[in-house]
This record gives structure tokens, sequence and C-alpha cells, in this order.
């Protein structure tokens, strides 16, 4: 046995329990923001619209966006001394968004259904960095930062919603307070 071998203890001032803690949320928010980044570019792809190539390019920005965010969150797991999910299975069982399988709507959902998505992860986030900044400085400064840059992709959907609004007239009822729900029905 090799005693002078470094160990896999870690030992960086966080509190086993609280690493264990945190590396769950952020699984939960890996899982989550992989729901989002697959949703983002299936709509990338199957978007429709006399807007297209506005939101062919949103979409894009998004999924760029979100594939690099699931990295970060990823490392940071590891980092703690935990293992990260990483496979379909594992992220459709803890994500708390829902994919829309076979669903491909109009413009006015697709922005209505993400941005839906991204203020609930920005809800949880919000809730879970109130009891992670506490104990990891770090982890919290890691949702700050997710938080700031996803409300910022919530207010870029929102307007791009209020543009196509005036091509959703036709749609029964169209309203963007209403749309997430039509959406979720609609699966
Ligand atoms: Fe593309």
């Amino acid at each position: 046995m090799c005693m002078e071998c470094p160990t896999n203890t870690i030992n960086i001032g966080v509190a086993d329990k609280d690493r264990n803690d945190i590396a769950k949320k952020l699984s939960v928010l890996l899982a989550t923001d992989y729901m989002f980044f697959t949703k983002a570019y299936k709509y990338h792809w199957n978007v429709r619209s006399p807007f297209f190539s506005q939101l062919h390019a949103l979409f894009e920005t998004l999924y760029e966006a979100h594939f690099a965010s699931v990295d970060e969150i990823a490392e940071r797991i590891r980092t703690l001394g935990h293992e990260a999910p990483g496979t379909l299975a594992e992220f459709i069982e803890q994500s708390i968004i829902e994919e829309t399988p076979g669903f491909n709507p109009s413009e006015c959902f697709m922005l209505a259904e993400l941005l839906g998505d991204l203020e609930t992860i920005i809800q949880q986030m919000r809730k879970d960095l109130s009891t992670i900044e506490k104990s990891d400085i770090i982890s919290g400064d890691l949702l700050v930062g997710k938080i700031k840059a996803y409300e910022k992709e919530a207010w870029f959907l929102r307007s791009h919603l209020e543009i196509v609004e005036d091509e959703c007239e036709d749609e029964e009822e169209f309203s963007i307070e209403e749309a997430p729900k039509k959406a979720s029905k609609k699966k």
C-alpha cells in the first residue's frame, strides 16, 4: 500500500454533506438545462415562420449557450467530488421541464414554451441559490452567472414573442400568458 500517495479526499473547506447536497441540486439543473438545449435545438430545425431567419438564429444562440452551460455545471459537480449524470435517461428522469415529442407548434408557441421553461429554470436557480451560497460561494457564483444570462435570454424570447404575436392572431385566443399552458396541452 502506498502511504505517500495522494488520496481522493476532497478538502476544499466545504463539508461533505454540503458538497453532496449541492451536487444533487446541480445534477437537477444539469438535466434540466440539457433538456432545454434539446428543445431549443429542435425548434431551430423545425421552425416555420415569416420570421424564419430571426428565429432560426435565436434558437441557435440558445442551444449553443446551453450546450456550453451544461459542461460548466457538470464540471462543477466533478470539482465537488461527485459524478455528473450524463445519459438521456438520467436527464429525462431528473429534469424539471418536459420535452414535447412530435410537437412542432407555430412560432408563437415555440417562443412561449421556451420562455416558460427558461423562467422555470430561473425560479429554481434562485431558490437553490439561497441555500447553496451559505455553504459554497463558488457554486453560488456559478448560479448567479447563469441566472443573469438566462434572464437576458428570457428578455430576448419575450421580445420576439411580442413581435410574432401579431402573426398569430388567427390562432384562437392566443396570449403570451396562456401560450405555455396551451403548448403543454398540445403534447
Ligand atoms: Fe443549424
